[in-house]
């Protein structure tokens, strides 16, 4: 059932590309540029009508959502807000026929986020959902749902399911791009084209395995990490921190780059790994002065930069490369990097992977 790998995680962060090209199967034109969206027809005439969306979830499909906002924002420009089900459903919710709430739920059975969805439709609100659990209560009690076609996940930690979100709500992003035509044709056919290409590139990030081992062999003991990235990279922070500390019990913390001196860079001595995010695009110089800071005091910095990135390479005690992409997409090849870094901490450490401690692979009660 592991078809020859040691644990689910591993075999999960393997099936990516599979996952992928299932997930995006039969949504896009790469001739017209077209993404298509099976909604009825009432909720698409109403997505023109939006002037708002509200994105909420909780762990690691909060962090799809996060990467979310970015892509909505630039294709669609519609203001996005993006929360934790357990934080949003406690507050003063505003919503209206205006608001497009997505939930994002691998398991459809997120009791904070189910609660937050009833309360928002009750109050008007169009509510889509992004679900890998085919019938779950999520996906039945939306007025639509997006499947993400992973295929089941096992593994407590999330690795597939993440990385099917995020294509789902590029993919969204651009049809409501489309839709608004906020997103010319020539820039779809761009970008779906760059996604096409992504499960090839994952391949060769999956190849990187030996590499990454390495790196979890030298720093496996280290009681600290810190995960910086700046833009689309910055939720992939908080996913490579949270991966690392829920299966390998290392404490980790994930921080928009920009943040550190705002506190973190207090904690910098030589004994902290820190990982920066650093491919090319647009927050790439600032970024890699981040990686300057971390090395003047001391730090040890592993960067996951471009291919052919000399400067850093330089720079950094350690360098992971990842296939040159837009920006936008480099997340699907730099998440995957901290999987498989996370997954070799845990199993050198000799930790149950698919089952870590305290934890339960859906969270049905508040
Ligand atoms: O099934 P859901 O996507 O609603 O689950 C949300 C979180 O419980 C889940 O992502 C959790 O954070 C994972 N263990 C992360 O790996």
């Amino acid at each position: 059932e592991k078809a020859g790998y040691r644990h689910f995680m591993q075999k999960e962060i393997n099936e990516q590309p599979r996952a992928l090209i299932d997930t995006i199967r039969g949504k896009y034109s790469l001739e017209s540029g077209d993404v298509f969206f099976d909604l009825s027809k009432d909720l698409k005439e109403s997505l023109k009508d939006i002037t708002r969306i509200v994105i909420v979830a909780c762990g690691t499909s909060w962090h799809a959502g996060l990467v979310g906002k970015f892509y909505i924002e630039k294709f669609a420009r519609i203001p996005v807000e993006v929360d934790i089900a357990s934080e949003y459903r406690y507050r003063d919710l505003i919503a209206d026929e205006k608001l497009l709430f997505i939930a994002i739920s691998q398991s459809g059975e997120t009791a904070d986020t189910l609660s937050a969805m009833r309360m928002v439709k009750k109050m008007g609100a169009k509510v889509i959902s992004i679900c890998n659990v085919v019938g779950s209560s999520i996906a039945r009690e939306s007025h639509s749902v997006i499947y993400t076609h992973a295929g089941p996940e096992i593994g407590v930690a999330s690795t597939k399911a993440f990385t099917t979100q995020v294509a789902s709500l590029f993919l969204f992003a651009m049809y409501l791009g489309r839709q608004r035509e906020t997103m010319s044709a020539g820039e779809s056919r761009e970008f779906l084209k760059e996604l096409v290409g992504i499960p090839d590139k994952l391949e060769h990030v999956l190849r990187l395995d030996g590499e990454i081992e390495d790196l979890a062999k030298k720093y496996k003991d280290a009681s600290d990490f810190l995960y910086l990235g700046r833009n689309v990279n910055y939720p992939i922070a908080l996913e490579g921190a949270l991966k690392l500390k829920e299966i390998s019990y290392i404490h980790a913390e994930g921080y928009p780059a920009g943040e550190m001196k705002h506190g973190p860079i207090a904690l910098i001595d030589s004994e902290l790994p820190v990982f920066v995010i650093a491919v090319k695009g647009s927050v790439y110089d600032k970024t890699a002065s981040n990686v300057e800071e971390v090395k003047a005091r001391d730090g040890i910095v592993i960067a996951i930069v471009t291919e052919g990135d000399t400067e850093l390479a330089g720079k950094a005690d350690h360098i992971i490369e990842v296939p040159d992409v837009p920006e936008e997409l480099s997340v699907f090849l730099t998440v995957t990097a901290t999987q498989i870094f996370a997954y070799h901490c845990a199993n050198l450490l000799g930790l149950d992977v698919d089952q870590p401690r305290n934890l339960a692979k859906s969270v049905t009660v508040e």
